[in-house]
């Protein structure tokens, strides 16, 4: 199943249960939220309250993404904060299997992160465990950055390495998706897509829309 995710990171803060309502109305089946801590990644963005506002503005799953190092410190703590899937990055934690188990012991979906220049091979070791793997196409740490083309032999990559395992595992890409590229991940083998600035910029409703629309066809 194709499902969009769109970003709080660029939603107008002010305005932030307006904008969330909108886009929920216009059919997002996810929010992705992100977390940044400014060690991981060279920004900080939000937290707990945050998530646990978000909680209070929608019934839409919660696609908690963190970009935080010491992750297993938090799983609690996002888990009552309304969070209904976490993904961390393959590179803050040493044991991917012991956290996704973590995670599902606190009773929500695991996903597993890794950024532009980390090999598929490293998520491996979780195939059939992971509900989602997430292949980072821009650098973490900002919105509105330039989808890196070199990322759709990862998403093709991965999507192939899975179905050999007999696996239908969801792949979520995050990073520079537009109209333009939606097409491209899309056939490369990636279903849960993330936007922020191409949802949260302009006509919210429209562009979700006009996703949603391109997703199902
Ligand atoms: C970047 C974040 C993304 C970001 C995507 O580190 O993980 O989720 O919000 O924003 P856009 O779609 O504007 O690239
Ligand atoms: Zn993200």
């Amino acid at each position: 199943m194709n499902i969009i995710s769109p970003s709080i990171l660029a939603a107008d803060f002010g305005y932030l249960a307006d904008v969330v309502g909108k886009a929920e109305k216009a059919g997002a089946d996810y929010f992705h939220v992100d977390i940044m801590d400014g060690s991981f990644v060279p920004n900080i963005s939000f937290g707990v309250p945050i998530c646990e506002a978000m909680d209070k503005i929608t019934d839409v799953p919660l696609d908690v993404h963190l970009m935080i190092n010491n992750p297993e410190k938090y799983i609690e703590k996002f888990k009552e904060a309304g969070a209904d899937i976490i993904t961390f990055h393959q590179e803050a934690y040493y044991d991917i299997n012991k956290l996704v188990d973590i995670i599902h012991e606190n009773g929500m979906k695991a996903g597993i992160s890794i950024k532009p220049h980390t090999d598929i091979s490293v998520l491996e070791p979780a195939f059939g465990n992971a509900d989602m793997f997430l292949i980072m196409t821009v650098e973490p740490g900002f919105g509105g950055q330039k989808y890196m083309d070199s990322c759709t032999n990862k998403i093709r990559d991965l999507r192939n390495a899975l179905s050999a395992k007999g696996l239908d595992t969801d792949i979520e890409v995050d990073g520079g998706i537009t109209k333009e590229n939606i097409g491209t991940v899309l056939e490369a083998g990636a279903n849960v897509i993330v936007m922020g600035s191409s949802v949260f910029k302009g006509n919210i409703e429209e562009n979700v829309k006009y996703f949603k629309d391109v997703m199902n066809k």
